[in-house]
């Protein structure tokens, strides 16, 4: 076999067209007809679809109520107000995600203190959670990062310590496991984005799921008008559902959502959501099959490693969204990780390095007064507290530089994906040939 690298003339080992082994949401004409369903009859903007979905995806969790949202935002938003999250409060986040986990906290009066990573997993870091805790903490919002859940035990614990309350934040890893438990159900609350680029894909929409009563009392009242007091207990659409508040305090605002948001959810999303759950944990496991397929091919190999949990830990990562490898340049002569993705794009690999933006270092946080008062929303909503010293969240400053995209493989086809393991394999091995 030829294995000189393709990047200085070598065969490409990416040889077969791929065919739809990436191609994702999987959307047939069950869905289709869902959703056309929908627009015949003029649903789109109703709640009866919605409750059915909600009902589903609560049995799926196991979990006494779930509120469908128009998207994760909302839910992540709805769920620090369900919690208690309000003026001069804190929560705390990693850096490392995406703005929607933490930034809504700022519209509540509230501040962010962000907590470093575990570099394995690449989620918080239970001991300097601890570190970061004050008596304005209100809640921690635990990412579980690229699918790969946080160490729910420990944080658990300091939950239960300081008297702090938990959001998961599901948006990556739906269906993940922890210790066997289906994540989003660990904490006190858990929210979601299932758009369409994640692993539950429905369009646009978000999940709140709970058991606390007064968490969902507290989201529904807050952003969903139409099912609170007597606008509820009137309209004839969900007389007799269990779907709408009975909470006599709440109520008394009813018909008006308490945050002056509307984040009912599309019912042609929950349409196409209903199709698509009923689907989801068979292909899940094959996505599951696909990618430890590939990891366990590569087990050994110098320079990367799987960003996945040991095997037999009762932790999976559910539909393994946007995963990632981790980088390891020291076993390969501290060769640069743009060179590495560069020699595997050359050789039919789509791939990067990089995570998201740090929001620590963003100037939204750093800079922006949002609500005029003449500081940046972040030190004003802290007291004037909170400031961000460079250097201060030394793993998470370092991770994106050394993780890179893998394919997602969405079926476990060996012929395929055994060309992306020989890619990985040729391009680490010979990384000496790389300047
Ligand atoms: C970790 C995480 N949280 C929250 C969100 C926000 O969800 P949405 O885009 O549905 O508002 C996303 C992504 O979109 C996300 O990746």
């Amino acid at each position: 076999m030829n294995n000189e690298l393709a990047i200085y003339g070598g065969p490409m080992s990416i040889q077969d067209d791929p065919g739809d082994i990436f191609k994702w949401p999987i959307i047939t004409e069950e869905d289709e007809l869902a959703v056309l369903n929908m627009l015949k009859h003029g649903k789109m903007s109703g709640i009866d679809e919605t409750l059915k979905f909600e009902k589903e995806f609560a049995k799926w969790h196991n979990v006494k109520y779930a509120l469908a949202c128009n998207n994760g935002t909302a839910s992540l938003h709805s769920a620090m107000y369900g919690v208690g999250v309000g003026v001069g409060d804190e929560v705390i986040c990693q850096s490392l995600t995406i703005w929607a986990s933490a930034l809504p906290a700022f519209s509540l009066g509230a501040s962010i203190v962000f907590a470093d990573l575990d570099k394995q997993t690449m989620t918080l870091d239970p001991e300097d959670i601890e570190r970061k805790i004050t008596d304005k903490t209100k809640a921690i919002i635990v990412v579980h990062y690229m699918g790969h859940p946080a160490n729910m035990d420990a944080i658990m614990s300091i939950s239960k310590k300081h008297n702090i309350k938990v959001i998961e934040d599901v948006s990556h890893a739906h269906g993940a496991l922890y210790n066997g438990k289906i994540v989003g159900t660990i904490g006190h609350v858990g929210a979601m984005s299932v758009m369409s680029e994640k692993s539950l894909a429905i369009g646009e929409g978000g999940f709140l799921i709970t058991d606390d009563k007064n968490i969902w009392d507290r989201a529904v009242a807050f952003g969903h008008y139409e099912r609170t007091g007597i606008y509820a207990s009137t309209s004839t659409s969900f007389i007799g559902e269990d779907k709408y508040i009975q909470n006599t305090e709440l109520n008394r605002f009813g018909g008006f959502p308490l945050g002056g948001y509307k984040y009912r959810i599309n019912q042609l999303s929950s349409a196409l959501g209903r199709v698509q759950l009923k689907h989801y944990r068979k292909r899940m496991e094959e996505i599951q099959k696909a990618m430890n397929y590939f990891w366990d091919q590569l087990e050994g190999v110098p320079g990367i490693r799987s960003h996945r949990p040991p095997k037999d830990s009762g932790n999976t990562k559910g539909g393994w969204y946007s995963p990632k490898g981790l980088y390891i340049p020291e076993e390969l002569g501290e060769l640069n990780i743009d060179k590495f993705c560069e020699a595997l794009r050359a050789e039919g690999v789509l791939t990067k390095p990089g995570l998201n933006v740090l929001m620590h270092e963003h100037p939204v946080i750093n800079e922006a007064d949002i609500y005029g008062h003449g500081i940046p929303t972040f030190v004003a909503n802290s007291g004037g507290k909170n400031k961000i010293n460079k250097g201060s969240l030394p793993v998470s400053e370092i991770l994106p530089n050394l993780a890179f995209d893998v394919p997602w493989f969405k079926h476990y086809r060996p012929k395929i994906i055994d060309q992306y393991v020989n890619a990985f394999r040729k391009v680490a091995e010979n990384a000496d040939k790389l300047e």
